[in-house]
């Protein structure tokens, strides 16, 4: 079997070739920054509800009070977070490829605040809402409203995130399959991959070609490349990538 180091200066010589890296996180890479994933989330008071009635459109209409408050929670608990070293070796890969697609499911804005330029977003942020009558985006509201209304128009605004039962944002989507097909190297981190796209990108990627990195803390899958694995921490693993580029 392969040590790490040796899968890492096989990958950071496909990496320095690369003329196009394509990375999709999931909420694994913000684990380390202590921020619970969906379902860890979803404990003490919220554990008595069903996923359905904090984040659908039908768990909205019914109570959005209750949505609100369940994102406030989960908004404020983001912005006392911290970037990890997993974060912070994305944003010092882009300095280090000519181009590279930073691909998220989080909504936490981490990969952001880490320096990372053009993030994708494809389940949204916790850090924007939306106007229910006219879509436009609001980056600050009023946060101790129990139903923040649009500063413009005074409708009521929902958190710009995508809900179960909803599309995903499609030029985010479009960008994330574009990426994918002409990317040289494909990252996927600390997702479980079991959601679309996040189940088909790594896919498509291999199909055109492409090498393939799985990095999750749990095994996932065998692999010989073009494919490769590593079970490991993304805080600790990709910074060590990144130093070997
Ligand atoms: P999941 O919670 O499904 O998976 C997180 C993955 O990260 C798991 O496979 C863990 O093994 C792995 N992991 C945990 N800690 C890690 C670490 N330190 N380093 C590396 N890997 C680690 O989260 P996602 O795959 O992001 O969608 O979930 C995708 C989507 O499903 C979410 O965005 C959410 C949910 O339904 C919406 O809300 C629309």
């Amino acid at each position: 079997m392969e040590t790490l180091e040796a899968v890492l200066q096989a990958l950071a010589g496909r990496l320095r070739a690369a003329r196009h890296v394509a990375v999709l996180t999931g909420a694994g890479i913000s684990a380390e920054s202590g921020i619970p994933t969906f379902r860890d989330a979803q404990t003490g008071l919220w554990s008595h509800f069903d996923p359905e009635a904090l984040a659908s459109p039908a768990g909205f209409a019914r109570n959005p009070a209750l949505v609100w408050r369940w994102y406030a929670e989960r908004r404020v608990k983001a912005r006392a977070a911290q970037p990890n070293p997993g974060h912070y070796a994305l944003a010092e890969l882009a300095r280090h490829v000519p181009r590279l697609t930073l691909i998220t499911q989080n909504i936490d804005g981490l990969h952001q605040r880490a320096g990372s330029p053009d993030v994708i977003e494809l389940h949204g942020s916790l850090h924007r809402a939306r106007c229910m009558a006219d879509g436009s985006i609001h980056d600050t509201w009023d946060y101790d409203a129990e139903l923040p209304h649009c500063p413009d128009c005074g409708a009521l605004l929902r958190p710009d995130v995508v809900w179960f039962g909803e599309m995903l944002p499609p030029a985010a989507l479009e960008t994330a399959w574009s990426a994918a097909i002409e990317c040289d190297v494909f990252m996927s981190i600390g997702t479980s991959g079991v959601v679309e796209p996040a189940a088909s990108l790594p896919r498509v990627a291999l199909s055109r070609n492409a090498t393939v990195l799985i990095l999750n803390l749990e095994q996932v899958t065998t692999a010989r490349p073009p494919l490769f694995t590593i079970n490991g921490k993304a805080g600790e693993v990709l910074p060590r990538l990144v130093a070997a580029v």
